[in-house]
């Protein structure tokens, strides 16, 4: 079970008690690795056995993480994370209720939920570190970076919601973003799946010229480079149509590696086409189409 799951499952459970104990941890997360029993009592201004009464709760429900060295203290785990966000989102009404896993990747959880009007949406978790986190807690106990972990999934939900904002409103085929909190986004859902799963696209010409023509609004008008663009990241719609997602990596046009980074994406795109379906072009053609120099694409 993921940790999103393991939250959604045991949200129910948890009061407003828990709540506030799980934020005056995370709040402390930014000065402690573990935040010290005493600290949290400080901050909840509630009676001690009510405090390590939720806290053996939530150690219970594996919300946190406990440490007994030199001291008792707590560090939020994953799915604690998990409970702020969902609980943030419930209460702007961005949500109303949560529903089923529609992709597991390297770095992310995407789940589908209702709003409050009854439409599916798509929620992100970002999970930086997922990998390293559970080799290392394997090998030598607990590691050290977890929080910073937290903080890192933090950050690039941030900054793929900046991106994707940019994109959309420059008239990118992306999902539409619709709200961020902590390590998780709130984005239209999508319907399809990722180009690197299919055999038969239809006209690969004409995929492959709406695509560029993707990354051309991308770096000219929402002055953006996607920076993690491959097979996987590019969805085609059950109407023929393609969509960019995964957008934390983006970097602004003006970014000391944005060449590098916009040859990359598109030598990614290019050998995909080239392998799967023999449609060649070259990195130079596109290069010039999607900077603006060229105004068509030889295909
Ligand atoms: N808005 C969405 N609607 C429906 N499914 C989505 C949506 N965004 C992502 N997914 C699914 O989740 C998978 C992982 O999402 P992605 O943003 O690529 O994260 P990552 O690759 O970093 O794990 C996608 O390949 C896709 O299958
Ligand atoms: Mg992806």
């Amino acid at each position: 079970m993921t940790s999103a799951e393991t939250a959604v499952q045991i949200f129910h459970k948890l009061e407003n008690e828990d709540f506030r104990i799980l934020n005056i941890i995370e709040t402390a997360m930014a000065k402690w690795e573990f935040v010290p029993l005493e600290q949290i009592h400080k901050y909840a201004k509630i009676p001690l056995e009510r405090v390590t009464y939720t806290l053996e709760k939530l150690d219970k429900l594996n919300l946190t993480y406990r440490t007994r060295g030199a001291y008792t203290g707590y560090t939020l785990n994953y799915a604690g994370y998990d409970c702020l966000a969902i609980n943030t989102l419930l209460k702007a009404k961005i949500i109303t209720s949560f529903g089923q896993t529609l992709g597991v990747g390297k770095e992310a959880d995407v789940y589908d939920a209702l709003n409050p009007s009854g439409t599916r949406i798509a929620i992100k978790f970002h999970r930086l570190g997922r990998i390293s986190f559970r080799q290392t807690r394997r090998k030598r106990g607990y590691i050290k970076e977890h929080s910073s972990w937290l903080f890192q999934s933090h950050l690039a939900a941030e900054k793929e919601f900046q991106a994707l904002k940019r994109a959309y409103e420059h008239g990118v085929s992306v999902p539409q973003p619709l709200s961020q909190n902590r390590h998780v986004i709130a984005m239209g859902m999508i319907e399809g799946g990722e180009l690197s799963r299919y055999k038969d696209i239809g006209d690969t010409g004409e995929v492959l010229q709406e695509l560029l023509c993707n990354v051309k609004k991308t770096y000219l008008k929402a002055q953006l480079i996607h920076a993690d663009l491959s097979e996987y990241n590019l969805i085609l719609q059950p109407d023929g149509h393609i969509l960019i997602i995964d957008w934390p990596q983006a970097v602004k046009t003006d970014h000391q590696n944005a060449k590098e980074l916009l040859e990359r994406d598109l030598k990614n795109v290019l050998n995909f086409f080239n392998r799967k379906f023999n449609l060649k072009l070259t990195l130079e053609d596109a290069y010039r189409y999607v900077t603006g120099e060229a105004k068509k694409l030889p295909l």
